[in-house]
């Protein structure tokens, strides 16, 4: 690759959906961008930056910013942040929303919808005990193409077997030949919205709990913290954010504070953690 092309495509990406790909990473941009050039027909990765420099390449520039974009999930990915969800989170917010008797919870970077389609599940495990309570579960993304898939809630084999438990599965999912498609219920407890993380947040409502996991690792120290900053204002002061197993607020943000015991839980730092703490 051209020490030019990769300098427009690392700008346009970092610029575009804040993604970094330094100079040891020129490979996931040939893999990804290949083919997208030749659907195009264009000539290799010259003949796309040729294309993207153009005016009115704006569709281009989604597509290549889309084909960017790494969509690994799966269902109850990690467990921790769902097996505290259940265990406490939502006790203290039952009791602390009450008399709202609702509960907003977003996942900012929802992918293939497991994540948000995992809670989802836990939710509807616990209806009973949650009489005449609204749960609004907001998933969005800046891949329109994942997006589709995760609101069509249709999985391979491979997918449904990653993390899923069995009696989950045979529960929630009904199989259409090789694939497998969730319950109309759980998909209707989640609503799909496209959503760039660099963009203002403040359209969004507050929310209770965030799920931004398996985002933050893409984007240099200064959009973390950007980013952090903006979804705090989308937050209570005992609001709940969980980020992904490899991200933290330390050295970041000052917006959030870990709580005490409990992996990739975060609350804003002018919140009362001892509710949730595990000593
Ligand atoms: C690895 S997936 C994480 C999915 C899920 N949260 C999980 O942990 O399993 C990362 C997702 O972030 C999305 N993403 C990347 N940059 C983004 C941005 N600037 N705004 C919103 N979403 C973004 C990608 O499209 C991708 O679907």
């Amino acid at each position: 690759m051209r020490p030019e092309d990769f300098q427009y495509l690392s700008t346009m990406l970092k610029q575009k959906s804040g993604l970094i790909v330094n100079d040891q990473k020129v490979y996931l941009l040939e893999s990804r961008l290949m083919p997208v050039a030749r659907q195009h027909n264009l000539d290799g990765l010259s003949g796309l930056v040729e294309a993207l420099r153009r005016p009115g390449s704006d569709a281009l520039v989604k597509e290549v910013t889309e084909a960017m974009t790494t969509n690994e999930s799966f269902f109850f990915r990690d467990n921790t942040p769902f097996d505290s969800l259940k265990e406490s989170v939502l006790p203290v917010m039952k009791k602390s929303r009450e008399a709202k008797k609702s509960l907003n919870i977003w996942c900012a970077a929802a992918s293939s919808g497991q994540e948000p389609y995992s809670i989802s599940m836990i939710l509807k495990e616990q209806e009973k005990d949650w009489p005449g309570w609204r749960f609004n579960i907001l998933a969005t993304d800046i891949c329109t193409k994942i997006l589709k898939k995760a609101g069509e809630g249709l999985y391979s084999q491979f997918e449904v077997q990653r993390g899923l438990p069995i009696q989950m599965m045979m529960k929630y999912f009904t199989q259409e030949g090789d694939l497998w498609r969730i319950s109309p219920d759980i998909r209707m407890m989640v609503k799909y919205q496209y959503l760039n993380l660099l963009d203002s947040l403040s359209g969004l409502q507050t929310f209770d709990i965030v799920y931004c996991r398996n985002v933050l690792i893409y984007f240099d120290q200064e959009t973390k913290s950007q980013v952090l900053f903006k979804i705090r204002k989308q937050m209570h002061k005992d609001s709940i954010l969980y980020l992904g197993a490899a991200e933290t607020v330390l050295g970041i943000s000052d917006d959030f504070k870990p709580v005490k015991g409990q992996r990739g839980m975060y609350m804003p730092s002018d919140g009362d953690q001892t509710p949730y703490q595990k000593v």
